[in-house]
Formats: structure tokens, sequence, C-alpha cells
């Protein structure tokens, strides 16, 4: 039988690992490839969630996986009363490909569908950032939280775009426009989970995007440990498990979210 605190070593623990792992395959000769002709995808995303994967079942049978690269299929997945990990082997694969510093190993664990274990780790700036439920966000294991700024013209806002673009472009650039308009700046790093962790370290005041499941799961523990109001600017569908939809996000402190919130509604 696994603890809590030892389950949450073993998530840092392979986070440093896969960490390591695409560290030293970026120095190395790295391929790429284009998921369904456009979605950027190396050697180094396919070996790290095979690594992470490998690490869990082995600590871990009896859990389900929920894995970009090798099971990315929500409905295969069983929250009610089960124990869920869900892992983003690389978040920020175009960066990595790039050279950018802006990458982490992102993995969480889902029991009953509540989010317990939040870990996302940035290999190149060695970051990294934790959150066990009920017990508080940290930076390399120091505490952190949300900005407290309340002026909405003085807020850094990022967000990001999907791969597949083309069809949504005017329901983006709207958004965009619109937020730009009230906001000091904007940034698109490229990493949706370390977005999500910078909000919740105060160097982002909110962030806004509609994901998936693997790219914000660890981030929105981690956030709401470290003080940051998780929403949805357009509401999910209220089901059981509606805190973990992943379109739609909004993340922002708590004196800024109604009026950010505002601007993003009707969107
Ligand atoms: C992407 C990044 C990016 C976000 C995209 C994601 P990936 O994840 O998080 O910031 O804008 O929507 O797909 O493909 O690098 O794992
Ligand atoms: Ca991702
Ligand atoms: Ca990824």
């Amino acid at each position: 039988m696994h603890s809590i605190t030892s389950t949450l070593e073993f998530a840092q623990q392979t986070a440093r690992e896969a960490g390591e792992l695409i560290k030293r395959l970026r120095q190395s000769e790295l391929r790429t490839d284009f998921k369904k002709g456009i979605e950027l995808v190396t050697n180094a995303d396919t070996e790290a969630d095979r690594f992470i994967r490998q690490c869990i079942e082995r600590e871990y049978p009896d859990h389900q996986i929920l894995a970009e690269e090798s099971n990315p299929d929500l409905d295969s997945i069983e929250f009610d009363g089960r124990c869920v990990w869900v892992v983003d082997p690389i978040d920020g694969t175009v960066n990595y490909a790039h050279n950018h510093a802006q990458v982490a190993v992102s993995i969480a664990l889902i029991i009953d569908g509540n989010i317990e274990i939040g870990v996302v780790y940035n290999p190149f700036t060695d970051e990294l950032f934790h959150a066990q439920k009920s017990k508080g966000a940290f930076l390399n294991n120091r505490p952190i939280s949300a900005s407290d700024k309340q002026d909405l013209e003085r807020a850094i806002i990022a967000t990001g775009f999907p791969y597949n673009k083309q069809a949504q472009l005017p329901i983006l650039i709207n958004r965009l426009h619109k937020v730009l308009q009230h906001v000091a700046d904007v940034r698109r790093l490229g990493s949706a989970a370390l977005d999500i962790c910078w909000v919740a370290c105060g160097r982002l005041d909110a962030y806004y995007e509609s994901v998936s499941l693997w790219d914000c799961a660890a981030g929105l523990l981690i956030a709401s440990e470290a003080g940051v109001q998780c929403g949805h600017f357009i509401k999910p569908e209220s089901t059981q498990y509606a805190h973990l939809e992943s379109k739609h996000l909004l993340l922002s402190n708590h004196q800024l979210y109604p009026a950010i919130e505002e601007i993003l509604r009707n969107t």
C-alpha cells in the first residue's frame, strides 16, 4: 500500500527522470514528425511517454493512464472510484524542437475524479512545481502564491492557440483583440502546463485557453493550491466531472477573475 506522500515522491522522481531523458535526447539527434500533418511530435515525446508509463505500470499496475502519446483517448478512462494518471511527457513540443527553454513534463494523479497530486518539471530551468491536495503549492519546495494585482490595465495574461487553428481563427483573434484592449500585455509562451504554473507563482496574472486534460491536470491543482481561481469562461455542462473540463479554461488571481471572465464571455 502506497501512502500519498510516497506517491507524490514517486511522481516528482519520475518527472525529474523523464526531464533528464528529454534533455539528453535534445542534445543527440532529434527526429521530428507531424501528427495528422500539423502537430509536431519528436522521438523524445514518444520515448518520455514510454518511460513514464513503464514507471507507473511497475509501481501501480492497477492504475489507469491517460497519456498524450500512448493513450490520448479520454473515453477509455473511468474516473469513478479509480486512480488515473494523466501524463504529458513533453508540454511545449514546438519549443522543445526549436531549442527554447519553456518545456515541461506534466504528471497528475486523479483519484475518484479529484486531482490529488500535480507535478510540472522544466528540466531546462530545473524548476519543479508540485502540489498535493489541501497541502499548498510549491516551486522547488518553496511555497508559491498567485499575484495580488488588482488593476487589469497592469495585468500580464497568457494564452495559447491550437495546432489546428484555421477554422477557429476568427474566434481566437476576436478573444485576443478583446483581451488586449484591457490588459497591459499578452504572452504566448508555448507550454500550457507552465503558463498555469506561472499564474500559480505570480509571474503571470491570468491564463485562458482551450486545451486537453494532459496539458492542464497537474497545473490545475498547483494553481488552485496557490490560491488561483480556476474556472471556465464558457461554462461546461454541469456534470460530476465538470471541474476536469479542459476547454475554455480561465485561471486568474481572485481580484481580476470577474473582469476577465466578463471580457471573455460571449466570445
Ligand atoms: C501544447 C502546449 C501549448 C498549447 C497547445 C498544446 P504540446 O502542448 O501546451 O502551449 O497552446 O494547445 O497542445 O503539444 O506541446 O504538448
Ligand atoms: Ca501539451
Ligand atoms: Ca505533449
